[in-house]
């Protein structure tokens, strides 16, 4: 996986995703990283990438010439099809899981991350091909957006996580929140870990785990339950705990 960030803060974006397991994957190439600086596409003196709204109004926009150009910069390299544009805004679709998995499957993604009150619609226009907000609240920039859904991406490529299972038994996977974890010790404050886990019995450790992933979701996020699929034994037993 090849992202691109096309950023006015590049070191942002370098700095947030070179530590932990992004870092270590991009030490093995299985990822690779490329920021691009919109303000080295600026072809004025004081290398401006903003001017201000035709109509009025407060903030600055950003110039569509260098967004422009920083972006066909990318397009030249990437060998492959017409890449995805990802365009972090508020006014996007919400990001999700589901979202993740699809855009996991591209060879490259470029990330436009916007700053000030945004971008000339133009450029957008022009390049951008996915909107993708991370939800109902307005950030000073796209850079830590970018960095979230990139995150989010990365542990779905082969190799990133170092068990390959791992990615799969969690939530939203099946719309069911994850069931709790314990390690040691035993007891900790007088709270013990529940006996189930203790006893060595597999398939009586998976069903707690069901029942207890079914219990978080019935009371954290039931919007999420409609679409779990549950057994007949799991459907009986959430019918009872409602009751
Ligand atoms: N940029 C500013 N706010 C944002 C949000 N909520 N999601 C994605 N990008 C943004």
């Amino acid at each position: 996986m090849n992202f691109h960030v096309l950023t006015l803060f590049p070191e942002m974006i370098e700095q947030g995703l070179n530590t932990s397991i992004i870092g270590r994957a991009l030490e093995k190439e299985l990822l690779t990283l490329q920021t691009v600086n919109i303000r080295d596409f600026a072809e004025n003196k004081h290398n401006r990438v903003d001017d201000y709204p035709y109509g009025g109004g407060a903030g600055m926009v950003m110039a569509p010439g260098p967004v422009y150009r920083a972006f066909q910069h990318v397009k030249d390299q990437i060998i492959s099809k017409k890449p995805r544009v990802i365009y972090l805004t508020p006014q996007g679709q919400v990001f999700n899981q589901n979202l993740a998995e699809e855009f996991a499957k591209e060879e490259d993604l470029v990330f436009l991350c916007g700053h000030y009150e945004g971008i000339d619609e133009r450029a957008l226009e022009l390049i951008v091909t996915d909107n993708v907000s991370l939800g109902d609240y307005v950030l000073t920039g796209g850079e830590l957006a970018a960095m979230v859904v990139i995150d989010a991406i990365s542990r779905l490529v082969p190799g990133v996580l170092n068990n390959d299972t791992s990615a799969e038994f969690e939530s939203f996977q099946d719309n069911l929140l994850e069931y709790p974890q314990y390690t040691r010790p035993e007891e900790f404050m007088g709270k013990k870990v529940p006996e189930v886990l203790l006893s060595g019995h597999h398939a009586k450790i998976d069903a707690w785990r069901r029942e207890q992933s079914i219990i978080r979701t019935v009371n954290q996020r039931p919007d999420l339950l409609e679409k779990a699929v549950l057994n007949k034994k799991e459907k009986k037993f959430l019918e009872e705990y409602r009751n």
